[in-house]
């Protein structure tokens, strides 16, 4: 998203991630006392503290047929700018990032705002397993088993006020624990909005874990959106403030670039980035592209933007 200098650019940045998987791979057969000492261990030498197992119901809104991208993959291929900007930076910088205790405050233009407990919002309702497909705005996409809930059955715990038309989502900004907002590249907090219809949407999941287990810190513990739908800069990680609000609410990556990063960014192959072309994807571990599907395969969202014109209101 942020364009690099050459002397910034990773080896990560620059191959396919195909290619450097398979560099892992085959250095994950490298005797490991070989590698001591080095940067490049395995990957399954990189383990993260604190994930714990959670009971799980199956949903019905999880997207079928598609093959789960590898826990590897999703975990050490991320965007968290808090915690680097390169894709393998968030896996190592967040390591010892404190997730717990965590309070998200719901507040605003509610009946009844309120701080919960992570423990608290786990509790309303049962988590669902949901395979969701992700695409990134940078035309990479994973598929992931995620858990969680509507988020619709938290506003309907906090009664949105007849006047609240948006919701405005921020993330915890540590400076001790994370980057300053000249190192990240972006400022921060970072803030994220959606339309009260939207946010409502059953397909918006509250998240609070994927393959069986809780969020990773890297892929955004103890909370997050995920909105499938929407290009993957929309789902906010590592929640603390919710807020309901009549006016819409400021969002990262278009207050950093306006033309380049609208405030739906619906997933829409017929509205290229002013950068590069959105008509194509590559899944994470695969090599050929794919095509991009409007609105990423999820066509039950199109009557919330009936009337519309997508390409203008990107
Ligand atoms: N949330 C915060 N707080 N900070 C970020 O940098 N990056 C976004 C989104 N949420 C980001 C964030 C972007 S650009 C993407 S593509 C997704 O998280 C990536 O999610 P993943 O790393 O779990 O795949």
């Amino acid at each position: 998203m942020l364009i690099k200098q050459a002397a910034d650019l990773r080896y990560s940045d620059v191959t396919p991630k195909s290619l450097y998987l398979n560099r892992r791979k085959f250095l994950a057969g490298v005797p490991a006392a070989f590698l001591a000492g080095r940067e490049l261990l395995s990957p399954s030498a990189r383990a993260f503290a604190g994930t714990t197992k959670l009971q799980t119901v199956k949903s019905s809104l999880s997207t079928t047929g598609e093959k789960i991208t590898p826990y590897d993959d999703v975990t050490h291929y991320n965007n968290y700018y808090e915690f680097g900007t390169g894709k393998e930076e968030p896996a190592e910088l967040s390591k010892n990032f404190k997730t717990s205790p965590w309070t998200v405050s719901v507040e605003g233009d509610v009946a009844k705002p309120r701080k919960f407990s992570v423990e608290e919002l786990m509790k309303l309702a049962p988590l669902e397993e949901r395979v969701y497909r992700h695409r990134c705005v940078e035309a990479w996409s994973i598929v992931v088993p995620w858990i969680g809930y509507s988020f619709s059955t938290l506003l309907k715990e906090v009664q949105p006020a007849p006047k609240a038309k948006f919701v405005a989502f921020e993330t915890l900004y540590d400076p001790k624990q994370m980057l300053s907002p000249f190192q990240a590249g972006i400022p921060l907090p970072y803030v994220e909005g959606l339309r009260l219809d939207e946010a409502n949407h059953p397909l918006a999941l509250f998240c609070f874990g994927m393959y069986g287990e809780t969020l990773p810190p890297q892929d955004g513990a103890p909370v997050r959106m995920v909105l499938p739908w929407k290009y993957g800069f929309k789902s906010i990680k590592s929640i603390v403030k919710i807020k309901l609000t009549s006016s819409r609410p400021p969002c990262t990556w278009n207050e950093v670039g306006a033309n380049e990063y609208g405030f739906y960014s619906n997933v829409n192959p017929n509205r290229d980035h002013p950068r590069w072309s959105q008509k194509t994807e590559r899944r994470l571990g695969e090599f050929f592209k794919r095509p991009t599907l409007m609105f990423n395969g999820y066509p039950e969202v199109a009557s919330l933007y009936s009337g519309m014109d997508l390409i203008k209101n990107y």
